[in-house]
């Protein structure tokens, strides 16, 4: 069995190491833009460059090595709708968002981003505390990371609300689903965690008129894709004082250029796309797994829906 591997940071050393625990039989053959690779059965890849359809038209499947897969989806029927696109089903992912996540809710809840700047001031003064019944939490997309995210929310006793695009039932949530039901879901958000897959249907949803249906001194979360995001609208939102504070991990151009406005506005917290990092060892073995699987004709989960675009 060949696995063609793709990886842009071209550490792919450490990816074989851990392949050969989990699948010894396997052979690797490493992608290099320019030269021809012999056919392989599966394709490993992270974004991978527009060069190299011509070998993923070709294999048994493409396993992407995180979870959105709007990176590969880009190229449409480049990748014929036969070969199957597989993404990562938590491999690790989903309790680093509940870390990332929950931070950032008690950051703001708590109002440490403020005691932070004031203790860069010398300031020692206490603020009035939010109350929970005011500090409802919305969450986009209440898939594998969203429902992780709510549940380890759910002990501090904040009032959580969750949008899909099928209708959904989360003991403990309030679960709206599409058009019909973004408004009222947005009316009630204090806190709004965006974790939608990419999508034509998701790009720029949470633009200005999105964002002006949350309660005034809201607080945004994206830990999704910057594309979800329409980046002026937020600066003119906060302001404004509409917006009170973001918390931001991913960004339309990455890494964030050096003179984006974001890095200048002190209400808006950057991280570098780290909120859920593709943990290798756990991603390979569930790959090698679903290899395995596949090779048996059995059927594997988190096979991308290319109709839904997730
Ligand atoms: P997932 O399991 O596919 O869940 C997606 C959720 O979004 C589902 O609940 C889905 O609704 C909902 N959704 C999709 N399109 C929608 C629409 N048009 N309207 C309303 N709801 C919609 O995805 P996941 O594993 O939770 O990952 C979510 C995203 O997080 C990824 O696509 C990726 O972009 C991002 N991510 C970021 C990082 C990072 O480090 N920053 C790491 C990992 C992932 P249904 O339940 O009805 O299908
Ligand atoms: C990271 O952004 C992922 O989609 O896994």
């Amino acid at each position: 069995m060949r696995i063609l591997l793709h990886r842009a940071d071209g550490k792919t050393e450490p990816w074989i190491k851990d392949f050969t625990k989990f699948l010894p039989e396997a052979e690797f053959e490493i992608w290099h833009a320019g030269e021809t690779s012999q056919p392989c059965d599966y394709a490993v890849v992270w974004s991978p460059p527009e060069a190299m359809l011509p070998e993923l038209a070709q294999v048994k499947a493409i396993f992407n090595t995180g979870a959105g897969v709007d990176a590969l989806l880009r190229f449409g029927d480049a990748i014929p709708r036969d070969v199957p696109i597989i993404r990562l089903g938590d491999a690790g992912m989903a309790v680093q968002m509940a870390e990332y996540v929950t931070y950032s809710v008690l950051r703001y809840f708590r109002r440490f981003d403020e005691y932070e700047a004031q203790a860069r001031s010398g300031l020692w003064a206490p603020l009035p505390q939010h109350v929970k019944s005011d500090f409802p939490i919305g969450v986009l997309g209440m898939g594998v990371l969203g429902t992780r995210v709510l549940e380890a929310l759910a002990p501090f006793g904040f009032p959580l609300r969750g949008w899909s695009r099928g209708e959904k039932r989360i003991p403990g949530v309030q679960c709206y689903h599409g058009g019909d039901g973004l408004d009222t879901f947005l009316r009630g958000s204090r806190v709004l965690v965006c974790m939608l897959p990419l999508t034509p249907e998701t790009s720029n949803l949470v633009d200005r008129t999105n964002m002006g249906k949350l309660p005034a001194g809201a607080f945004i979360i994206n830990v999704a894709r910057g594309a979800h995001l329409a980046e002026p609208d937020l600066l003119s939102l906060i302001k404004s004082g509409h917006i009170a504070a973001a918390t931001l991990d991913v960004f339309r151009n990455e890494p964030l250029p050096a003179q984006h406005p974001f890095w200048q506005e002190p209400r808006i917290t950057i991280t570098p796309h780290i909120s859920a990092l593709t943990l290798r060892r756990e991603s390979v073995q569930q790959i090698a797994e679903k290899i395995r699987k596949l090779e048996k004709g059995e059927p594997v989960a988190d096979i991308v829906d290319r109709n839904q675009g997730y």
